[in-house]
């Protein structure tokens, strides 16, 4: 008889369709039930002493949250999955996990602002220094390591301006000094970049964004390789830090359509950043799948596509006094992009960012930066949209 298929040969889309899903566990239903609960039964006092039952507790996992977890552990290639309440979650707890008071910390100066927050505040109180780190960096952040640097934090793209990372040199350099890599994968998502085959230890995403698909849940993921996995199930088990069970079936759910809604994400958003590239009153389009973006070599090398966020930066005129009325024109003038916060979604949405907190790398000197989440709408809708708020910012002086 042949021997089946090795499921580590699958393509990716087969992955998202199957994994964690064990309808032999669910009476024949695909989909796992969605289990709420405290409290587990024991059969008897024997098995509660022998510690051996899978569920002892509605904190320590659920058939719903493993579902889950097991389907990012096949997208991964990680030993473990810890989901928790946020993204913003999933950057903090591993930072508590992995860092204790006298420690440093290495962090890319593009990264998403509140992770910047935590580190300068709560961090910084705990006794944790963080040095930022410019994003071109490569090899030579060897320079910036001491001997308490524990952890190297890492995003790329980069939150807002897509600088790309090389990742695998900077593990390098991380792991000869004993240092764990993190990385915010929340862009490329494990479908365009698997971080633990470049080296990182601990891969981060925010599932708000394209795992849930649809803007209606907030979830972090936290995977780890098998060495460090076990410090992340004990800091799950001190912290009490557990997932809802309703948001990780949702989760679950968007996971099947992932590839195919991504693929549409990224042809939009390439199709519209090529186009607006040279468009009077767009200084400059920051993409980094575009060619002349100056990461994409890297991006190229690594990473297997892109997804549907990007930013342009308007062209701000002679005086900055101006670059506030043209983002709020532009916005203002967008009658299908919503104006919010957060990005992965089925919708289409656009705000203008904000890099004054940047220590290293200064903002781009041409104008003020937008922010774009290019949705499923039809691209050319979204076109004539983008056209219009070029149209009003323009119309600034
Ligand atoms: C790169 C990145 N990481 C993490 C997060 C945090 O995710 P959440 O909104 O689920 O806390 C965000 C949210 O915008 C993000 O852009």
């Amino acid at each position: 008889m042949a021997n089946p298929p090795d499921p580590s040969s699958r393509g990716v889309n087969t992955t998202l369709t199957h994994a964690g899903s064990n309808p032999g566990d669910c009476h024949g239903f695909i989909n796992p039930p969605v289990v709420r609960g405290s409290t587990v039964l024991f059969p008897d006092s024997e098995t509660i002493a022998s510690g051996k039952q899978k569920y002892i507790y509605g904190t320590h996992g659920t058939p719903t949250t493993d579902a889950l977890a097991e389907a990012i552990n096949a997208l991964e290639g990680s030993a473990g999955t810890m989901i928790v309440p946020s993204g913003l979650a999933a950057v903090t707890i591993p930072l508590l996990a992995f860092l204790k008071s006298g420690d440093h910390l290495l962090v890319v100066d593009s990264i998403y602002f509140p992770t910047r927050r935590f580190c300068n505040t709560m961090l910084r109180d705990l006794g944790i220094e963080t040095t930022y780190f410019n994003p071109d960096i490569g090899a030579d952040i060897e320079a910036l390591i001491q001997p308490n640097t524990r952890v190297v934090f890492t995003e790329s793209p980069g939150s807002n301006t897509y600088e790309i990372q090389d990742i695998p040199a900077i593990s390098r350099v991380a792991h000869k000094h004993g240092a764990v890599v993190m990385m915010d994968n929340t862009w490329a998502t494990p479908i365009f970049f698997k971080p633990l085959d470049f080296g990182v230890d601990i891969s981060i995403n925010a599932a708000t964004k394209y795992p849930s698909g649809h803007s209606d849940v907030i979830l972090g993921l936290v995977s780890a390789t098998a060495e460090h996995w076990p410090k992340l199930v004990a800091v799950r088990t001190n912290l009490g830090v557990c997932a809802n069970p309703d948001d990780s079936y949702l989760v679950l759910r968007g996971l099947r359509t992932m590839g195919v809604r991504l693929e549409r994400h990224q042809a939009s958003a390439l199709t519209l950043a090529k186009t607006l590239q040279g468009r009077p009153g767009v200084a400059r389009v920051l993409h980094p799948a575009l060619p002349d973006f100056p990461g994409h070599a890297l991006w190229k090398r690594d990473f297997k596509g892109s997804c549907g966020l990007f930013s342009i930066v308007l062209d701000g005129g002679a005086s900055t006094d101006n670059w506030q009325r043209k983002a709020h024109a532009f916005l203002d003038a967008l009658q299908i992009f919503g104006l919010g916060y957060s990005w992965g979604g089925f919708e289409s949405l656009a705000v203008h960012v904000s890099l004054k907190d940047r220590t290293v790398t200064p903002p781009p000197p041409e104008g003020p930066v937008m922010r774009l989440q290019i949705g499923l709408e039809d691209v050319e809708d979204l076109l004539r949209d983008i056209e219009q708020g070029l149209a009003a910012a323009n119309a600034v002086p």
